[in-house]
């Protein structure tokens, strides 16, 4: 069962109002946006906007539960917004909000190899169909020092070297295909297993990252702002580590230094103590949200 992290103070925070445009950039299971919808309508509409077409299609019976042109639904990427937005003829949005990474969906369902638990092809693309760096071609065909930068830097993983050189040794055998084989070879380059987290955890976070341009999609999106919201228009990222939230925070940085932006919480917002309890993967969640200058 999918649950939305910060729901209530996504909410909260964005205020979203009866009869406004909002823009979900990452539609997943539709958590958030239902959320919105239920506080846009009557007269406002939602844009639900996903990179995988097969969230969207497992999700695709949310708009019968709403009326006509309340909820439109379309498969893309959201650091592509503002095309998106010019495509189909639609305004600039009074808010978004944008909840990155993966869902339970692609862990649980998906069978691209999302989870080191499963023996499952590695291929972990959010777009299958439009984009052609599959986790598999990265583990097999990357230089080892490659390898080991994007371990360190998208996976935080101090033990980035070893990991790598195990990998190259491996694939130097045969070729690295499921997401089992991969997580076997990862542990083994640990001497020390620190008994909370999975030694595959980072690796897999990292490529994941790498393969879907994640980071790249985040800074476009930032970039874009202007082309996205109204002036006064909202806008909340909630973040799942600290690579990603170091890329928001300091984008809203700059953007409030050029007096672009004012900032709608001094300090990041992250889940109660209740809602980790509830929910574990909520606990490394945090919101940070902004409103653009008039
Ligand atoms: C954490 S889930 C969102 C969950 C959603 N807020 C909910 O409550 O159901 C992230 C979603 O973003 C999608 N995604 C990842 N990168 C994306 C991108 N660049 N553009 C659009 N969607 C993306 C993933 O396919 C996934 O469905």
């Amino acid at each position: 069962m999918h649950t939305p992290v910060l729901l209530k103070e996504a909410i909260a925070i964005l205020n979203p109002l009866e009869g406004e445009f909002f823009i979900d950039g990452t539609f997943g299971e539709g958590g958030h946006s239902k959320e919105i919808l239920k506080r846009i309508t009557p007269g406002g509409t939602l844009l639900g906007i996903d990179w995988d077409r097969e969230i969207l299609e497992h999700n695709s019976d949310l708009p019968d539960k709403w009326p006509n042109d309340t909820i439109i639904l379309k498969h893309g990427n959201y650091a592509d917004t503002p095309a998106i937005l010019a495509k189909h003829n639609l305004p600039k949005a009074d808010g978004m909000i944008v909840d990155l990474g993966f869902s339970f969906w692609h862990i649980d369902e998906s069978k691209r190899g999302f989870s080191f638990m499963k023996d499952e092809l590695l291929d972990m693309r959010y777009d299958p169909d439009g984009n052609d760096r599959t986790a598999y071609e990265t583990v097999n065909t990357l230089r080892e020092n490659e390898l080991a930068d994007i371990i360190y830097h998208y996976g935080d993983e101090r033990n980035s070297r070893r990991i790598a050189k195990r990998i190259v040794e491996e694939r130097r055998k045969k070729k690295i295909e499921t997401a089992h084989e991969l997580s076997e070879i990862v542990n083994s380059a640990f001497h020390f297993k620190d008994p909370r987290i999975s030694p595959a955890t980072r690796t897999f976070q990292a490529i994941r990252i790498y393969v879907n341009s994640e980071l790249e999609n985040i800074r476009k999106l930032l970039a874009e702002l202007t082309g996205i919201l109204k002036p006064g228009g909202r806008l909340g990222v909630i973040t799942f580590h600290s690579i990603e939230d170091k890329i928001v925070k300091e984008n809203f940085k700059l953007l409030h230094q050029e007096n672009t932006i004012a900032f709608l919480n001094k300090k990041v917002i992250k889940p109660e103590r209740e809602e980790i309890a509830r929910n574990p993967k909520s606990r490394s969640a945090k919101l940070r949200a902004i409103c653009l200058k008039n």
